[in-house]
């Protein structure tokens, strides 16, 4: 049973782990225990009484709630503060049941209520045993005739066993170099992680993981998590002074707040979290099964795409667009996406958005024609779009000047001369709805790469149905909306989300979208940290990756395809500029790419050697029987005579034996995991080795 109960005392268990709460003396759900799954059930430990400390920390504040709301003498970060309409400004909550159902996926639901207001919360907990992962949300209810206003709700409180130093595992960045692993020691205090950018953000992602500092890629305790969640997020890890860690993270608080109305509910979204013995590489690999599992075309492999960006930019036009089709149907591939550039008056980044109609000079009959000869060609066809902005140069903008945020009386700060249309409002979601579904319905279309390319400014929202601060969660709901609604209309498209690269890559858009451009930046040395940093919590399969120009000195053509080809491999350069040559060996890699693609995109990823800040990496791919694997392995720089590292194989089967390209032996899995290959490689060179069990 994955969910244990006895007296208000409730263990779910997972395959692996395990994860325990109940209700204590102080009537309220406490934490118990989180990590390996136990033999027996009397094995997880009783609610430890917690006491006054001193006057200065009572019961309440060393009390390891699961959601705590703001109340009584407690200090720590709460999951939840609002003010009700008599201004009283804490949440006394008191446990009033729970039901546990079975199924699929079996969920604990546990109800509180508030000892003197008509206010209910509601703790979900869903428990994904196959993956060992616990999912975590909140559902904050008003019983009563007066609105409530909520000015913090977070999906969860997620507490760390009781000692020790934790080390957090977190992403940062910026455009074109989002994804950097950072590793700290969390000391007294709360470390903060958030976005206030509308928008996940390239500078952060709602990702964690935390070890007691002795974890590696393979070995070691890991705890970790996601938000899935494509706004304003914050994840607050707090070590208290008694030397209690836990990770708190949902919503931002920041500027929010909810007019919670009588008989109305607030659901946060989900947070979904996972232990393991296995280090870090197993953390990220049981967040790619479970999401590959949450992908709308689920296991389908994605194709191999070409690019219009970075061969030509916003110069599409018919005939140019013609005849690189017939160059990239030649090598292979077999999507053909036509990037930003194509509609109404779109010539430069100044003019065009929000009119999603072709561009009457470009394209002048339309592009039917277009996607009449791509499918000819055999490829399918995709088209960008940036649904959510507006230039002030367009129609759209002309007719609405009012449909963006925007404060009245303060002046409109355009980045890249575009403003951000409010998702909010039902008037534009029906907007976009109905002109894209008749863009789709009229087009054969099977891919869409969703584009966003600036954040948030003058947050306003004049004539707000509510408080105008619920523009922070009502936006992305609407973008939820309109594209789930198109998504929904047209099953055969496969979506893209892009914000300028990786900025808004979270599970929230997963109920969306399969793929994710995850930076602007293709420099293919670059590009193996980045796409290390982006695997922490996402998959290949949901990872393009193109080839292209970028970069000087410009790195080997093969060196280039097989950084892409560690993903959903890309094409983005001017097809027409390319030798005989080039075009030969790009049809022979991505012939290779077919091959191995479904090792890629729905094996396992090991990590082997890291990219980020190192000369000499390589990643290695196993398909779920084990019988085939793939490995990568890149050399930028080593200076000259120093020896490169040997390369440890990992998740091969240990008693099957496997011969592996370029290497005379046939050895058993675990001798090859053990010996280490010596890869000869110079520097700039990288290499793809097959390895087949071949018994
Ligand atoms: C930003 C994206 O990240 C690029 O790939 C490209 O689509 C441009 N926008 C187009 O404006």
């Amino acid at each position: 049973m994955p969910i244990l109960v006895r007296d208000n005392y409730w263990i779910l268990e997972t395959e692996h782990t395990a994860y325990a709460c109940g209700v204590g003396a102080q009537g309220l759900p406490e934490h118990v225990y989180w990590g390996a799954r136990l033999p027996f059930a009397g094995d997880y430990p009783a609610i430890a009484q917690t006491g006054d400390w001193a006057s200065f920390s009572g019961a309440a504040h060393m009390l390891p709630a699961e959601y705590p709301a703001y109340a009584g003498p407690s200090y720590t970060e709460p999951c939840l503060k609002l003010t009700n309409a008599d201004g009283v400004r804490d949440t006394v909550l008191r446990f009033a049941g729970a039901t546990v159902s079975d199924g699929a996926t079996p969920e604990l639901r546990v109800t509180l209520r508030d000892a003197d207001y008509p206010l209910t919360v509601t703790l979900g907990y869903r428990v994904h045993e196959a993956h060992d992962l616990i999912e975590r949300w909140a559902e904050i209810a008003n019983m009563g005739d007066a609105p409530v206003t909520l000015e913090r709700a977070w999906s969860a409180l997620w507490h760390l066993p009781w000692g020790g130093e934790y080390r957090l595992s977190h992403l940062f960045g910026r455009w074109f170099e989002e994804w950097q692993i950072r590793r700290e020691v969390l000391q007294p205090g709360v470390k903060v992680k958030e976005s206030r950018r509308i928008t996940t953000s390239h500078t952060a992602n709602p990702w964690f993981a935390l070890d007691r500092g002795a974890a590696g890629e393979e070995q070691g305790e890991v705890w970790f998590g996601v938000l899935a969640w494509s706004g304003n997020w914050k994840l607050a890890a707090e070590v208290t002074e008694y030397g209690a860690t836990r990770v708190g993270i949902g919503l931002n608080d920041w500027d929010f707040a909810w007019r919670l109305n009588p008989g109305e509910t607030f659901t946060t979204p989900a947070s979904i979290a996972g232990y393991t013995v296995d280090g870090f590489g197993a953390a990220s690999r049981t967040l790619h099964d479970y999401a590959r599992t949450r992908l709308p075309h689920g296991k389908t492999l994605h194709p191999v795409l070409y690019n219009s960006w970075e061969a030509v930019f916003f110069d599409v036009n018919e005939a140019s667009q013609m005849a690189v089709a017939e160059r990239a149907a030649q090598m292979g591939v077999e999507l053909f996406v036509m990037d930003d550039g194509w509609f109404h008056g779109r010539t430069v980044d100044n003019a065009g958005l929000g009119d999603w109609w072709p561009d009457e000079v470009k394209f002048p009959n339309g592009i039917k024609p277009l996607i009449a000869r791509v499918n000819a060609l055999g490829m399918d066809f995709g088209l960008w779009l940036e649904p959510e902005m507006v230039n002030p140069d367009s129609e759209l903008y002309r007719a609405h000047p009012d449909w963006v945020i925007h404060f009245p009386t303060r002046a409109r700060s355009e980045m890249r001369n575009q403003l951000i249309l409010n998702l909010g409002r039902a008037d534009v979601q029906e907007y976009l709805i109905d002109l894209l579904d008749r863009l789709l319905g009229e087009h054969n279309i099977t891919f869409i790469k969703w584009d966003m390319n600036r954040n948030v400014s003058e947050p306003g929202w004049p004539d707000a149905p509510g408080d105008a601060r619920e523009l922070w969660v009502r936006y992305v709901e609407g973008v939820y909306h309109v594209w789930s609604t198109l998504a929904q209309r047209h099953p055969q498209v496969l979506w893209q989300s892009c914000s300028g690269g990786g900025g808004r890559v979270d599970y929230g858009m997963l109920r969306m979208v399969d793929q994710f451009w995850v930076s602007d930046n293709t420099e293919a040395t670059a590009r193996l940290g980045i796409q290390e940093g982006f695997s922490q919590l996402m998959p290949a399969i949901t990872m393009e990756s193109q080839v292209t120009h970028m970069g000087r000195p410009l790195l080997s053509l093969p060196f280039r395809f097989h950084v892409s080809m560690m993903g959903v491999l890309g094409i983005s350069d001017d097809l027409l500029k390319w030798a005989e040559s080039d075009l030969a060996t790009g049809a022979e890699l991505i012939a290779l790419y077919k091959e191995i693609r479904p090792i890629v995109q729905l094996g396992d990823q090991y990590r082997l050697l890291p990219a980020q800040s190192q000369d000499f990496t390589a990643v290695q791919y196993v398909s779920k029987d084990k019988a085939e694997s793939v490995l990568f392995a890149f050399r930028v720089h080593i200076p000259e005579p120093a020896r490169i590292p040997p390369v440890f194989l990992r998740g091969l089967d240990r008693d099957a034996r496997y011969a592996i390209e370029g290497f005379d032996e046939v050895r058993s899995g675990q001798a090859w995991m053990n010996l280490g290959l010596r890869i000869d490689l110079k520097n700039g060179e990288s290499t793809v080795r097959r390895i087949t069990k071949i018994g």
